[in-house]
């Protein structure tokens, strides 16, 4: 792919680049304990700018990586992305190991306000399909923790199946820890 970051449009949704204007309500939305619950902690206002930062950088050097979403009647409504999974899960063992040693992963985060319309499926299932067509990965992955299942329903409505469970390693000894691994593997293009 071509590092420009595409915009790609579902029947009701956009994935388009950040603008300055998402700033705010990005910020809005990882200080609300409800989006964060499955999370360590909400993020300040600098973190998330700089996640801000960090995804514009990636999306211009690599053309792919966390998307600006919007949504009918509410505009900017968070993201989803695919990033390489940020440690290596080789020392898992099999099943994990089985995906090598930096995955991608599909993600999303949207405010509660965006939340029951269907809206994070229809926005991920343009990023699996772009994984799957263009950027012809072998496998994407998905993980989070054990009791996020509005998490893991997306997973399974985008056709990911569970792996298995795993204790995430920087959340050791932390409540959250213990994750579940969804994965979905494509036959060699
Ligand atoms: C995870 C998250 C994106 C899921 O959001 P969601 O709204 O449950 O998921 P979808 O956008 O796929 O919407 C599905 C829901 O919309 C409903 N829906 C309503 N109209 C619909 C339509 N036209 N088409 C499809 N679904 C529709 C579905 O029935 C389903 O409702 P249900 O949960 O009651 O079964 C959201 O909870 C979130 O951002 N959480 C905080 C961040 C987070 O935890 N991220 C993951 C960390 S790894």
């Amino acid at each position: 792919m071509t590092p420009a970051a595409p915009t790609l449009r579902g029947p009701r949704i956009t994935l388009r680049p950040w603008s300055n204007d998402d700033l705010a309500p990005f910020a809005a939305m990882n200080a609300d304990p409800e989006v964060m619950r499955w999370f360590p902690a909400p993020l300040s206002r600098d973190d998330s700018d700089a996640m801000v930062g960090r995804a514009r950088a990636r999306m211009a050097e690599q053309g792919w990586g966390h998307w600006a979403l919007q949504v009918p009647g509410l505009g900017f409504a968070g993201f989803v992305g695919l990033t390489h999974t940020p440690f290596d899960l080789r020392p898992f063992g099999p099943p994990l190991a089985d995906f090598g040693e930096a995955p991608v992963e599909i993600g999303w985060r949207m405010a509660r306000a965006a939340w029951g319309h269907g809206y994070a499926t229809e926005a991920a299932g343009l990023l699996v399909a772009l994984a799957r067509d263009t950027l012809r990965l072998p496998a994407l992955v998905s993980f989070t923790a054990l009791g996020n299942v509005r998490s893991q329903a997306v997973m399974q409505r985008l056709g990911l199946s569970r792996i298995a469970e795993f204790d995430h390693p920087r959340l050791a000894g932390h409540p959250l820890q213990r994750h579940v691994l969804h994965a979905v593997r494509w036959p060699a293009h």
